[in-house]
């Protein structure tokens, strides 16, 4: 044990903590997240019943606010009143951040126990690592770029599934013509830029989408493809429900499940909204990349673990930590969050056509270059500039404000949150 406290104590002066190796009696986990919808909920419920069935007592702590803003300002509060949680769901470039401060347990132990350096694609490695030790574990594989469709309702206005913004919009004229809602939305700034990151990789490519959301190449943020992606969220914008304002995404969801609404464009953990409520792809609606440019827009869901005072917590954490990517875990929680597994040998016998489209697409998408990082969903870049995009993108949304005067917004806010 003196190995142990020795390195734990080395380890602390180098700004990250080793995980206790002994787990002690008690194993105890105050868990932050946002994940309050119906599938999310079902999702970190299956986390919560195993590490509880492994003997860990689980601390919930739910910050309700789809796409985790809410959390993010929940969880700076925190840690700067010196109150961290013992694990907290976060991703991308927050990660490195906090990581960056010194505030992440040293999860290397648990990794080279449970073999994580073999079971993870090496794009999620990289989000969980830092300066070479891993700071967090992935739990997920989330796709951003999904269109969700009511077949019953494109049938109805006797428009086909879109696969060019061009048909997106007839298809929309017609239905509008119809009487039916186009386009389900919730308008919330993160949602906005969903929406919008869908639309410059399928109106731009995927060169393009790392030039001007990974990048920041002012002239990328200011070109004609730039200008005719704005003009398309203006189209967006006159497709959506007079009540569409600050509606939360999965009441979106819903509004497409019942019909009054025809599509939407939101990632794929909207189906775990249709999971739970029993329904089927490809009968009771569709799974369709958005339309465009073929490429893999991609989210990851991880979890971190803060320096915590008391054995019970630092247990509580190791124990956490080595369940997440368990093979039977990776398939029961990402059934119901409507991703596909970060462990890449998890077999895709159990899941969906919509799965094993996500699962062949991203195959598709590493092979030919066309896999990008989430800017709404924070993987691509930090949030002072994901800040930049979500102001532009939602006044631009909710305004007159043409699509010259958007780029010229958008560049002159990226480069000063830079
Ligand atoms: C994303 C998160 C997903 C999903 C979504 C809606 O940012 O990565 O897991 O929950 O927000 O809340």
């Amino acid at each position: 044990m003196a190995h142990i406290r020795a390195l734990s104590t080395a380890v602390a002066i180098g700004g990250l903590v080793a995980l206790g190796s002994a787990p002690a009696a008690a194993q105890t986990a105050e868990v932050l997240h946002y994940w309050t919808s119906g599938g999310e909920a079902r999702a970190v419920a299956a986390l919560q019943q195993e590490f509880e069935a492994a003997g860990g007592t689980w601390i919930d702590s739910p910050v309700a606010g789809g796409g985790g803003d809410a959390q993010a300002t929940v969880l700076r509060a925190r840690v700067l009143a010196g109150d961290p949680p013992t694990a907290v769901q976060i991703k991308g470039p927050n990660i490195q951040d906090w990581a960056a401060e010194g505030a992440l347990a040293n999860l290397d132990e648990v990794a080279a126990a449970e073999g994580w350096d073999e079971i993870l694609p090496p794009l999620l490695r990289d989000i969980v690592t830092y300066e070479g030790h891993y700071v967090a574990v992935p739990v997920n594989i989330h796709r951003v770029n999904w269109l969700w469709v009511n077949p019953a309702l494109l049938e109805q206005a006797g428009v086909a599934v879109p696969t060019t913004w061009d048909e997106f919009n007839a298809a929309a004229d017609a239905l509008l013509a119809a009487g039916i809602t186009p386009l389900a939305h919730g308008g919330q700034p993160w949602q906005d830029a969903t929406v919008f990151e869908t639309v410059v990789l399928g109106l731009g490519g995927a060169d393009f989408y790392r030039q001007a959301l990974v990048d920041l190449d002012p002239d990328a943020l200011t070109s004609d493809t730039m200008i005719a992606v704005f003009e398309q969220m203006r189209r967006l914008s006159g497709y959506v429900d007079p009540n569409f304002p600050g509606r939360e995404w999965n009441l979106a969801t819903r509004m497409v499940m019942n019909g009054e609404a025809a599509m939407q464009i939101m990632g794929d953990w909207a189906k775990g909204e249709f999971a739970a409520a029993e329904l089927q792809p490809g009968s009771d609606y569709l799974c369709v990349p958005t339309p465009g440019a073929a490429g893999y827009i991609l989210n990851s869901d991880s979890f971190a673990f803060f320096k915590v005072e008391g054995e019970d917590r630092i247990a509580g954490q190791r124990l956490l930590a080595s369940l997440i990517l368990g093979t039977d875990f990776q398939e029961t929680f990402n059934l119901f969050k409507g991703s596909i597994p970060a462990r890449n040998d998890v077999p895709p016998d159990a899941f969906d056509a919509c799965a094993v489209r996500s699962m062949d697409d991203l195959a598709q998408a590493v092979a030919a270059d066309s896999l990008v990082p989430s800017m709404a969903h924070e993987i691509a870049i930090g949030r002072a500039a994901r800040g930049a995009f979500l102001d532009v993108v939602t006044e631009h949304f909710n305004s007159d404000m043409t699509a010259e005067e958007a780029v010229e917004r958008l560049v002159e806010e990226v480069e000063l949150a830079q």
